[in-house]
């Protein structure tokens, strides 16, 4: 059958779907009801199904054969180490890292928050969780302390699974003392904390409070897959949203397992077996999907890579990983390829490797500019696949069925949509508009399985963002559909900015700026950047009694953004302006600043009060050095 066949049923008749791909996973209970409708908005894929999907990612392979075939490969420049796990020894490994949770107190519903690097006891970790049906949060290794100790409260978590140290290039991260103040700042602090001492940095365990995970796991019973109900939650993971307090999306464990499942034969077109690399975090929703359960479910081999793109030693790395495990299917971001371009503009790299494997690469995170995606095309001459998907969605909204068929790729569109995603595009009067006309995307409810079916302990917010146009779920980004149903995302509709394939908020780090005791007002606003896509830009308002010289406050307040939201956040620009441009009613008008910084065509808003401020605005953007 073609993708449309194929996409039309999984409209037309979703139970009978979605019934047919649960079939692939082994089930505790197989669902008897495939879809609970009963509560809309709040839809239950295959509510009375049992399942656990650790046993899918691991005892299962063992179990048909598979237990001697790689699981994990970790391949980490800055340790200068590789070593292979097979399905048996993950298994093993953490069975015994389950084991010893369950002798810390971690029961089924618990909270267990993961702060750890790149390595593979991050996704033991994971897994570990999933064992016992507790419930994990990981949290990105470049956030700040302050962010870590929100994510602790809201979650409640009972116990943190951290490392000593993550190394980045220039310099060893010390998770520990990060650690350390994320607790004395939250109010609900974990019992316990078990970490990982890694050599190059190890650190020092409070004695009533920490263990160590290499004794806490050689003293453990290995643990048994838990019976886990399909809607039982599986994960949170916080994402910027519109208010400064992060989102903390869940996934359930039934939905998502099958969903990923489907991707991995029919939009990666990966067989067990292969090897499937995500060049991502397990920080982020596509190293929870793609580094962990995806190919593990899928019964391919995955890697945990702790380097970068670029300068760990150079820009051939990710030649050099593919060659050497011989990788067919690479994810990773558009900005990682732009960091390899500038290095390498002819790809002259690629040529020291033998790439023969490779068969795919699929880009997301970000918008990837055509120029970019013709690049790799032309240097790795594999079909290069642009493809949009959320943090909220777990799994791609739009892509190219590569497993299906090998429909067209147009640049600059992200594909076409994947099944179950009924994809529209409103104008403001939430009316659907027509092929090529610009609008809101929405997706029309109730969405596919492994789909966020709630955030955590606050459906208000959940049916904020599903009841704007009835029966829709409003993605937050804004774009258009051609005549053949590709569908080209172009932007956001709020004030989220994507910062080399990251999702912050420039409300959140206004919050920041203005908790500053110097500062009166601020404005935040994403500037292009050739790598990292966009940047942040900052400019405030100083309070009428500041005695702080201009200088002197800048570099407090990238300090201050370092210290709360974290490095991550790249917020390098920032200055003090006597006024900002605001309509008559008050709004900062962020979207002209934008287009000034970003030497874009810019009309005077007729809102704005007083039309002299942007000559001030444009004298402080030449300041900081933009245009660029
Ligand atoms: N733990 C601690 N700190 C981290 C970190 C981690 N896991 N990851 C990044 N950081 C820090 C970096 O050290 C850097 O700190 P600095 O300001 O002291 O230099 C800061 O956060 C920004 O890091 P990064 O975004 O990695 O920028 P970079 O300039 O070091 O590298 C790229 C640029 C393009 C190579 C890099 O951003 C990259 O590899 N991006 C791919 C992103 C990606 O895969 N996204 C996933 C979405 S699918
Ligand atoms: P996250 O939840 O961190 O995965 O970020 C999701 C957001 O990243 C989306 O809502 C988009 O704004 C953006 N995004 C992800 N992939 C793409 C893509 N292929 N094209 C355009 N934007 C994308």
């Amino acid at each position: 059958m073609k993708y449309q066949d194929i996409y039309n049923q999984s409209i037309q008749q979703p139970e009978a779907f979605w019934r047919k791909m649960a079939e692939e996973l082994h089930w505790q209970a197989f669902p008897k009801q495939i879809l609970d409708a009963e509560r809309p908005p709040f839809y239950k894929w295959f509510a009375d199904g049992k399942i656990n999907i650790c046993q899918n990612a691991l005892d299962r392979h063992v179990d048909q054969g598979r237990g001697d075939q790689p699981a994990l490969i970790y391949d980490s420049p800055v340790t200068n180490t590789q070593r292979t796990w097979t399905f048996t020894q993950l298994r093993d490994e953490t069975a015994k890292l389950a084991g010893a949770l369950a002798a810390n107190g971690i029961t089924k519903g618990d909270r267990v928050i993961i702060y750890m690097p790149m390595i593979p006891q991050a996704v033991m970790a994971m897994l570990a969780c999933a064992r016992l049906g507790a419930i994990h949060s990981v949290v990105f290794g470049g956030f700040a302390a302050e962010q870590l100790a929100t994510r602790l409260d809201d979650a409640q978590a009972k116990l943190v699974l951290t490392a000593s140290c993550g190394i980045e290039p220039q310099r060893i991260v010390e998770y520990k003392p990060l650690l350390d103040k994320a607790i004395s700042l939250c109010k609900h602090k974990p019992a316990k904390c078990i970490v990982l001492q890694r050599p190059q940095h190890p650190a020092k365990l409070e004695p009533q409070r920490d263990l160590d995970w290499e004794e806490a796991c050689a003293e453990a019973r290995p643990a048994d897959c838990a019976v886990l109900n399909a809607t039982d939650e599986l994960f949170i993971l916080y994402t910027s949203g519109t208010t400064g307090f992060p989102k903390g999306v869940v996934h359930d464990i039934g939905g998502y397992a099958v969903a990923l499942k489907w991707t991995m034969t029919n939009l990666y077109d990966a067989q067990p077996g292969d090897v499937y690399w995500a060049a991502s975090d397990v920080g982020w929703i596509v190293g929870h999907s793609y580094i962990v359960y995806g190919p593990l479910l899928h019964g391919c081999t995955t890697i945990v890579y702790e380097g970068k793109p670029v300068g760990t030693p150079d820009a051939g790395a990710f030649w050099r990983v593919i060659s050497q495990h011989k990788v067919k299917v690479l994810f990773t971001a558009p900005t990682a390829l732009r960091a390899i371009k500038k290095e390498d503009p002819q790809g002259k790299l690629t040529a020291n490797y033998d790439l023969s494997a490779f068969k795919s690469l699929f880009l997301a995170g970000e918008r990837c500019d055509p120029d970019t995606l013709k690049w790799a095309e032309e240097r790795l001459q594999v079909p290069t696949i642009d493809h949009w998907w959320q943090t909220e969605t777990g799994w791609a909204i739009t892509g190219l069925p590569t497993g299906i068929e090998a429909k067209p790729i147009k640049h600059g569109s992200a594909g076409v949509p994947m099944v179950g995603y009924d994809v529209g595009i409103f104008n403001h009067a939430h009316k659907q508009v027509a092929a090529g006309e610009l609008g809101a995307i929405a997706v029309k409810l109730p969405l596919p399985p492994g789909t966020f079916p709630n955030l955590w302990r606050n459906e208000k917010r959940y049916l904020q963002a599903l009841e704007i146009i009835d029966g829709y779920y409003m993605t937050g980004d804004a774009g258009y559909k051609d005549k053949e149903d590709y569908v080209y995302v172009m932007s956001r509709t709020d004030d989220i900015i994507n910062v080399a394939g990251h999702r912050l908020s420039t409300g959140q780090m206004e919050e920041i700026l203005t908790s500053h005791q110097d500062v009166a007002e601020a404005a935040v606003f994403g500037v292009n950047d050739e790598i990292k896509g966009q940047v942040p830009l900052g400019l405030v308002i100083k309070n009428a009694n500041s005695q702080l010289e201009d200088k002197r406050l800048t570099e407090e307040l990238i300090q201050l953004m370092r210290d709360k939201l974290g490095p991550v956040a790249a917020f390098k620009s920032v200055a003090a302006v006597a006024r900002l441009p605001k309509t008559r009613s008050g709004k900062i008008l962020r979207a002209v600043m934008r287009k000034v910084a970003n030497a874009e065509d810019w009309d005077m808003p007729a809102t704005i009060d007083d039309p002299a401020i942007m000559d001030e605005i444009a004298g402080a953007l030449t300041q900081l050095g933009y245009p660029r």
